[in-house]
């Protein structure tokens, strides 16, 4: 069974008529605008889309989706996104798909932030799945040397080419390999004091509901 699919399709259904739609990013994100496409198309849905990459952009464009730029919107009614990892406190760590700074930025002007995932990101505590952390190009070995002093063992993001991968925004991603992350409001407040960092991937207090993928169905869990 695809549960990105099952979750991406379930959490279309929460989407109403006249709404503003952040439209995340991801594998499991593209059946969610899939499935609001073909809403659009088939039941003559009219909503408004914000999307949080080049790659939903495309997709949603393609699909006839109506769409706005962030700055064109005074509000957003509800995002659905993936995630990375959700912790049992429902914190989150998003960024797998170097898109965190456009997701978050959307996600804060959400009234509803779903997230949709399959079961295998449901954890106990955060940080197994290595934390994104997006810092500009402009001496980001300064950024990644005081990471590694920190002992947050940094690795760069690379390229399928083996450069360093490049955001949307022009930035580099730095993976910090953590394992287990005990404190993670205080680890937020520590790199949102680091210069150069752009945006890490710790979304936390955030989500409202997660939808979970599993083999006998979608679970809604409002947060
Ligand atoms: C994109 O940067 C991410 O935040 C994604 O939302 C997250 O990585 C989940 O992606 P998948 O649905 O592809 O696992």
């Amino acid at each position: 069974m695809n549960l990105k699919k099952m979750v991406g399709y379930k959490a279309a259904e929460f989407v109403k008529d006249g709404m503003i739609v952040g439209l995340g990013t991801g594998s499991t994100a593209y059946y969610m605008v899939e499935a609001i496409g073909k809403r659009v198309k088939e039941e003559g849905l009219s909503i408004i889309g914000v999307t949080t990459s080049h790659r939903t952009t495309e997709q949603a464009g393609e699909l006839g989706i109506p769409l706005k730029d962030l700055n064109d919107v005074d509000h957003i009614d509800i995002t659905i996104d993936g995630a990375d990892e959700i912790s049992d406190d429902f914190q989150g760590i998003k960024g797998g798909g170097a898109a965190h700074l456009f997701e978050k930025m959307v996600a804060n002007q959400s009234e509803e932030v779903i997230w949709i995932v399959d079961d295998s990101k449901m954890v106990h505590k955060l940080g197994a799945f290595p934390l994104p952390v997006e810092v500009v190009q402009f001496g980001c070995d300064q950024v990644f040397n005081l990471f590694n002093r920190e002992n947050l063992s940094p690795s760069y993001r690379l390229d399928e080419g083996g450069s360093k991968l490049i955001t949307d925004s022009g930035n580099v991603i730095i993976d910090l390999h953590l394992d287990v992350i005990d404190q993670p409001h205080e680890l937020a407040k520590w790199l949102d004091s680091v210069t150069g960092v752009v945006e890490h991937g710790l979304f936390l207090d955030c989500v409202t509901k997660v939808i979970v993928g599993r083999e006998d169905g979608p679970e809604v869990i409002d947060v």
